[in-house]
């Protein structure tokens, strides 16, 4: 959601802040602004719009330590008055990601007290919070304590005073944030990529830690106020990882980054000759057997993730699922079965909604629960007692691409070993199961070879207002997906059907400025769907039709073809996702819009 950077150092820290900035504002990028402390004041620097806006305010600004912030507006219109740093009677600043949920009833404690409000946040009551605890003789430390002791909701934040240009101090409830160690300098982010140019040993806070960060040492204290140890890890992650390189655009970078990503996340499965519960966790083969049905909880993509698991989850393996939205699952009365698998899939593992939905089931008394998801130290993998990581590396674009195939493989897999343990699956058929995942990331990278067909493609569709997706059983999900990308990156208002639906009311719709797009796998559905298409083309609607190998479908007026290289069987979802990706990316490019940052969105959801 929003992006926090720290630094404590002797050099000038402002460049790093702003590197780090630039690296987090797939983050959030309404605004922008950064402080630090020189000759024992604060000078802060703000600015509406992106990060580059900010660098070129900063070109006279230095300091030793300071605190920066890109923000997605919550509370308060992205404004520079809303920019993050907040500073209280010009001594504390504080960045904050997160929401306080009781700043209603702070804010009227503290402009009592004598506070001066000067922007819409919930984080500029944190500012003077933990000022009126400072005032009071306290050191910086036990100031934010004992103003973290007062609120109520989710935070990272980092606090620097005008007073004291070697501390620095941050905290973690809710939402991440991770210390970066130096040689004679610390760092604090809220994702590793944002520290990359300057360290790779990072030290992932946990709930309730707060951190006394200095140039030379820093101390951890946990929720309950004890001093700590938390280990130092040194990152994997490669500085390429986060870098455009050849691209012209992340979300282009992660769509071709599909075969590897799918690869890693199948390499120890497919570098084996069986599948075993164990890649689920080393309690995965006792908690399984306990299982009876499986429950699963996501949002957005990673929702579609979900619906076509249970495609494969009732159809391979036999096993009753339900796919529900987090944010409403959360809100609704259910009836728990303490036999249920909770499978919560996320790609960044820090989405508001998917974490309270999980916290939820839990509450009901559901005890077997699974994270599907690409951020190995996020709170969702931490809180989920199995799991299995998607190795997708990091996804910068807002539009989720290659985390969404990964988890589907991921999805698979677990349909595998449900199936095998419930004898639904023979040696042979495991198999051929394990050789067409093997084959995958190559079939993904025959897919990707379409791309200037569908660029060219793209083009028609660059003066419409309106498309429709279309797709049956396995591949409605696919159609979801792909109406989702689009109206997301190109602002096209897209709807998606399964296709036997149209009759029932949308093919009303159709006309020559509607294109149908649909998705046309050689499978048992096949003849139902080119009858479906039929209905469309007699209504005049112009058809974009994405057709496996031997599916007979032939290119007419009003009707385009775009073979695809081969049929994948079940993985069939995953190559079929590839060209509406591709399809959304080159309208959107066409229509000039902001692929990697569209408005209005950002990358991870920690509100609600
Ligand atoms: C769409 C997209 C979102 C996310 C959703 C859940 O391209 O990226 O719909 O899928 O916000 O995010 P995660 O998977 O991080 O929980």
């Amino acid at each position: 959601m929003c992006g926090i950077v720290g630094a404590v150092a002797q050099r000038n820290v402002v460049p790093i802040l702003l590197e780090g900035l630039q690296r987090l504002e797939y983050r959030g990028y309404d605004s922008a602004g950064l402080v630090v402390v020189r000759d024992g004041k604060l000078e802060r620097v703000r600015s509406i719009g992106r990060v580059a806006d900010l660098t070129e305010k900063c070109a006279n600004t230095q300091g030793h330590i300071g605190i920066a912030h890109t923000r997605w507006a919550t509370h308060g219109v992205p404004s520079e008055r809303n920019a993050h740093p907040h500073i209280s009677k010009n001594h504390i600043a504080v960045v904050h990601n997160g929401i306080i949920e009781n700043y209603e009833a702070l804010r009227t404690r503290l402009t009592a007290e004598g506070y001066e409000f000067t922007s819409d946040t919930d984080t500029e009551v944190i500012a003077h919070l933990i000022h009126s605890h400072y005032a009071r003789g306290n050191s910086l430390l036990a100031a934010t304590q004992a103003s973290l002791a007062e609120l109520v909701g989710a935070y990272a934040i980092g606090v620097i005073a005008a007073d004291n240009p070697d501390q620095l101090i941050c905290a973690r409830r809710g939402s991440p944030l991770l210390l970066g160690v130096g040689i004679e300098e610390h760092f604090i982010a809220s994702d590793v990529s944002a520290l990359l140019p300057v360290t790779r040993k990072v030290v992932y806070l946990e709930e309730g830690d707060v951190v006394e960060v200095g140039r030379h040492s820093y101390q951890i204290f946990d929720a309950t106020g004890k001093r700590v140890d938390r280990a130092v890890q040194i990152s994997e992650l490669s500085n390429e990882s986060v870098q455009l390189g050849q691209y012209r655009h992340y979300m282009q970078k992660e769509i071709h980054e599909q075969p590897q990503a799918l690869a890693d996340t199948l390499e120890s499965v497919c570098n084996s000759q069986s599948l075993v519960p164990g890649i689920f966790g080393a309690e995965a083969a006792a908690t399984f057997a306990d299982i009876d049905s499986i429950l699963i909880l996501a949002c957005g993509t990673s929702y579609h993730a979900g619906l076509v698991a249970r495609f494969w989850l009732e159809e391979i393996a036999g096993i009753p699922c339900n796919v529900e939205i987090a944010s409403e699952y959360r809100y609704r009365t259910s009836v728990p079965n303490s036999k249920a698998l909770v499978v919560v899939i996320s790609q960044s593992g820090e989405t508001a909604d998917t974490l309270a939905a999980l916290n939820h089931a839990k509450a009901l008394g559901h005890s077997h629960t699974l994270a599907i998801c690409n951020a190995p130290e996020s709170a969702l993998v931490r809180l989920c007692k199995l799991r299995m990581l998607t190795r997708a590396g990091p996804e910068i674009g807002v539009a989720s691409t290659k985390a969404f195939t990964t988890q589907l493989a991921a999805l698979f897999l677990l349909t595998l070993v449900f199936a095998k343990q419930r004898g639904r699956l023979t040696a042979q058929q495991e198999q051929h199961h394990l050789h067409e995942l093997r084959h995958l990331p190559g079939a993904v990278q025959k897919v990707l070879e379409l791309e200037p067909h569908i660029a060219k493609l793209a083009k028609q569709f660059a003066g419409k207002h309106h498309a429709l997706f279309l797709g049956r059983g396995l591949h409605y999900p696919i159609a979801l997906e792909g109406a989702l990308k689009l109206k997301e990156i190109s602002y096209i208002h897209a709807e998606a059907y399964p296709a036997g639906e149209l009759k029932h009311g949308p093919l009303a719709l159709v006309d020559k400025d509607m294109p149908v797009i649909s998705v046309a796998p050689n499978d048992a559905l096949l003849e139902k769907l080119k009858s479906n298409l039929q209905e469309v083309r007699a209504r005049g609607g112009e058809l974009y039709v994405f057709a496996d190998a031997n599916t007979h479908i032939r290119a007419a007026d009003g009707i385009h073809i775009m073979q695809m290289p081969e049929h994948a069987g079940y993985l069939s979802p995953i190559l079929h996702t590839i060209p509406l990706q591709l399809l959304a990316y080159y309208v959107a490019l066409q229509k000039g819009t902001d692929v990697d940052k569209p408005r209005n969105l950002a990358k991870s959801v920690t509100v609600e």
